[in-house]
């Protein structure tokens, strides 16, 4: 268990409420009772978009124009968020929204998202699971699917999804092909994956989830989505074999095989991995301004056209190197610095709207932007969080601390585990069944 937040702490967030009225929130990065503060401000911030709890409020995700993925990448942040400051505010609310939109099959597939359901959708919500495994947040009873469970059967049916029929392999963007998108193949689906296998290669210490870890990052340079700078472009369509790059960089793409790399390098101590994140940490300095060092979403930021995903990225990137700083800690001091640098950006910005503290979507120097929503305000939350990353121990693993299940092997009635040649013995079983039965129906019809 985690301990309680001290008396003063709690003091200080109830005095909160009064002085936010104020506006502005000054970060002291030196001091961590505010950088907790301005956490719970924020975090604060991105439950006034909530409004499941309101008559007619839609249980466990945020709605229009949020879309679905962003709701998971919102409950991990509040898992990481608890973990951070120790207030459970909303601990109930993370795990029942988590299990409301695991779908009839527990893996994050529920038909009401089936239109529009890609793979890097779903893989934020295995993100979510995965960070709640690995934080050892409150497992849900037995009635219901565990954590590690859940982030097993993303994985699962992610991996089924690799398609070798264009491009030489690679996910798709889109999981249905009615969806506009099937033709795509994106970085993002693919860190997804890449994700996923390198999480619950060190949580399980199963290797089979390395090989595939490594067959997604060959994919990915293969095919130039990754580059010999250690950039990651966005993607590109199937019907011209991905040889046509869209060449958009966001921070969320080299901020997730950052991490993941992270989780390879901690789990096999390869320097190979250890290499490519520093590699890729090198080539991140593209999205932190040249000369007062604030993160900025390059791709979109100046030209004020980010799309309300887009908003949300710098905290995907944030909360990704604060993971990469835990596992990887020869990169602790240059994440530190980049987060810690880009503070007076967020303090600048986070002045707007009724309560003066809503935050902006730019964070460089030009005050609040007029803009609002739950990906700023997680963003911000993201960067201040990550401050604090050498107060808690880095993610658990199954050995380490991590108490979640994973999903268990098919138990015969008797209570022994069903082996591979029980397996193979009922598949003849099945076999001889079906072909009897066809034999009947050949009967039948004759
Ligand atoms: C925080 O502490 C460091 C090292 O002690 C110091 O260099 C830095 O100026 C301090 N930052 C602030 C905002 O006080
Ligand atoms: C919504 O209601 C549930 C159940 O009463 C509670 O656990 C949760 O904290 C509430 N959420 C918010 C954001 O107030
Ligand atoms: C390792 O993971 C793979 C992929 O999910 C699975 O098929 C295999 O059974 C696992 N091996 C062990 C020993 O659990
Ligand atoms: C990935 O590429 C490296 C270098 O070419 C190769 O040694 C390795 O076997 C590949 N791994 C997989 C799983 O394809
Ligand atoms: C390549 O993609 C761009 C848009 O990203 C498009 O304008 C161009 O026509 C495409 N070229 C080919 C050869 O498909
Ligand atoms: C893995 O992470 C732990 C926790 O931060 C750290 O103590 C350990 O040194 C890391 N392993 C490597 C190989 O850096
Ligand atoms: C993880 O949670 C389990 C179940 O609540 C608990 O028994 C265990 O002590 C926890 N582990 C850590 C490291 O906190
Ligand atoms: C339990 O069932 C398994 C699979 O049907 C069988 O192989 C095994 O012998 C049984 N064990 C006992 C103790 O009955």
């Amino acid at each position: 268990m985690r301990t309680l937040l001290s008396i003063p702490l709690l003091a200080l967030l109830f005095l909160a409420n009064f002085i936010s009225d104020v506006g502005a929130i000054a970060i002291d990065v030196n001091s961590t009772d505010s950088v907790v503060h301005a956490a719970w401000v924020f975090a604060h911030g991105m439950m006034t978009y909530y409004n499941g709890n309101q008559t007619g409020g839609a249980q466990g995700k945020f709605v229009n124009p949020y879309y679905w993925w962003e709701s998971g990448a919102a409950w991990g942040s509040l898992i990481d968020y608890w973990y951070y400051t120790g207030d459970e505010t909303w601990n109930e609310q993370v795990q029942s929204s988590l299990l409301s939109q695991v779908g009839p099959n527990n893996d994050y597939m529920p038909p009401s998202e089936a239109t529009s359901e890609g793979n890097d959708d779903q893989s934020f919500w295995g993100f979510a699971v995965m960070t709640a495994a690995e934080r050892n947040f409150t497992n849900p009873d037995s009635s219901q699917p565990q954590w590690l469970a859940l982030a097993e059967a993303v994985f699962d049916t992610m991996a089924a999804r690799w398609d070798t029929s264009t491009c030489n392999g690679g996910l798709r963007w889109q999981i249905f092909p009615f969806n506009g998108g099937y033709d795509y193949k994106n970085t993002i689906s693919n860190a997804g994956l890449f994700m996923m296998a390198a999480r619950l290669a060190r949580f399980t210490g199963n290797s089979t989830y390395v090989d595939w870890a490594e067959k997604t990052w060959n994919w990915t340079e293969s095919v130039g989505f990754l580059d010999q700078n250690y950039y990651f472009y966005d993607g590109a369509h199937v019907e011209t074999d991905c040889t046509n790059i869209t060449e958009y960089q966001w921070t969320y793409n080299p901020g997730i095989f950052l991490a993941g790399s992270a989780y390879l390098y901690n789990y096999t101590g390869s320097a190979l991995w250890g290499q490519r994140v520093q590699s890729i940490l090198d080539s991140m300095t593209i999205f932190f301004d040249s000369t007062t060092g604030i993160m900025y979403e390059q791709a979109c930021e100046i030209a004020g056209t980010c799309d309300v995903d887009q908003k949300a990225f710098k905290g995907i990137l944030a909360n990704c190197m604060g993971l990469t700083a835990q596992l990887a800690p020869f990169t602790y001091n240059t994440i530190y610095q980049h987060l810690a640098q880009t503070v007076p950006g967020i303090e600048q910005s986070c002045v707007g709207g009724t309560d003066s503290v809503t935050c902006g979507t730019t964070w460089l120097d030009v005050g609040w932007d007029n803009t609002w929503g739950l990906g700023q305000e997680l963003s911000a939350m993201e960067v201040v969080l990550n401050l604090l990353v050498q107060n808690v121990p880095a993610p658990y693993t199954s050995s380490t601390g991590g108490s979640s299940s994973g999903i268990a092997a098919p138990v015969a009635t008797n209570g022994t585990a069903i082996t591979t040649a029980d397996r193979a013995g009922a598949g003849i079983i099945t076999s001889v069944a079906l072909l009897m039965m066809l034999g009947s129906s050949w009967w039948v019809v004759l």
